[in-house]
């Protein structure tokens, strides 16, 4: 029987990654949060992974930690496959022992985009490089544990702190006179704060409703779409509005295809997620990226 509230106790990894950052602050109003970072709970060792949660006996796990390098995961495939992949069964297997339910997270690029619309849990995935297939291979062993367990979907994640696009597109934007930025690749940038305020709530009425009927896979990302030049577009134009006197001192865009933009990795043309069964089965929605951009672009000095 898993508590509930005050009485719980809840194990966050992965504390100083972007989403992982926000857990550690959103997550105390469901219970006792003990957040790790690497040192506390190396995802490469399975001793510490156990010795971990049997330690602090949590009765909810929300694995924020994973490698996320999608281009150098090329290079280091067995790196990526054991903190993706087997360390998620690592973890599921210690949550059985001790009753715990698991919430994790995973990845568009888990597909590969070839679908004209956007994708439902259901379709068929297809990874394209080594990080979508250690994804994948993550989801499936949690899957396969027999815990209860969330696996939320996500996409292009962002926010005020940590490595990510935007914050690269506001540095070289005052740096460089043009970005050439890829305009053929769809989907919803998604911000770290969002998905972890949408995980408390998703939490809340997962743990007090049916655990088994409703485990399973959900796609969770912002409402509304765009491309990664649509993304650099409107963050910049924002950014402007906030900042007028930088108005002078901003690079010129240049819309660009994926091709001309050679990755070691290749990227899904189409990242685009239905999150129809997130709201169908626990009444929560995103809101629209340019909302959240628009907070985030608050909090960055
Ligand atoms: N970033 C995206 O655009 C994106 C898109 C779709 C889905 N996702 C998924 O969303 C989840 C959260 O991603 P994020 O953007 O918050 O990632 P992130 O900012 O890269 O953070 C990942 C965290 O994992 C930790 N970590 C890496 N290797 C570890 C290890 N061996 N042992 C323990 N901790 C380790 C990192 O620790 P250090 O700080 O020590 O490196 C970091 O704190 C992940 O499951 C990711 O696959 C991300």
């Amino acid at each position: 029987m898993i508590p509930t509230h005050s009485s719980m106790r809840i194990l966050v990894t992965g504390r100083d990654g972007q989403v992982g950052w926000e857990l550690q602050r959103i997550l105390p109003t469901l219970g006792t949060v003990t957040a790790v970072n690497r040192e506390e709970m190396n995802l490469e060792s399975p001793d510490s992974i156990r010795s971990c949660i049997r330690a602090i006996q949590p009765s909810l796990i929300v694995n924020a930690a994973a490698y996320t390098a999608v281009d150098k995961a090329e290079s280091e495939p067995a790196l990526a496959q054991s903190i993706n992949a087997d360390a998620v069964a690592v973890i599921a297997e210690e949550a059985k022992k001790i009753g715990a339910a698991v919430i994790h997270y995973s990845t568009d690029y888990v597909l590969d985009g070839a679908k004209p619309t956007p994708y439902v849990e259901e379709d068929r995935t297809h990874p394209l490089g080594v990080y979508g297939k250690t994804k994948l291979a993550g989801e499936q062993a949690l899957t396969d544990a027999g815990i209860p367990y969330l696996t939320l979907r996500t996409s292009w994640v962002y926010g005020a702190r940590g490595r990510n696009f935007l914050r690269t597109i506001l540095k070289l934007a005052t740096e460089k006179p043009e970005l050439r930025i890829v305009a053929d690749q769809t989907g919803a940038p998604t911000w770290s704060r969002d998905i972890a305020s949408a995980t408390a709530a998703v939490a809340e009425r997962w743990l007090s409703g049916d655990k088994e009927e409703h485990s399973g896979i959900y796609h969770l990302v912002a409402a509304g779409e765009t491309t990664w030049h649509g993304f650099a577009a409107e963050a910049l134009r924002q950014w402007v509005a906030l900042h007028p006197e930088n108005a002078g001192n901003c690079a010129r865009l240049i819309a660009i295809s994926t091709a001309e933009y050679p990755t070691p990795a290749a990227r899904p043309k189409n990242s685009r997620l239905d999150c129809a069964k997130l709201a169908r089965v626990f009444d929560v929605r995103l809101p629209d990226w340019r909302i959240s951009l628009a907070s985030v672009l608050q909090e960055i000095e």
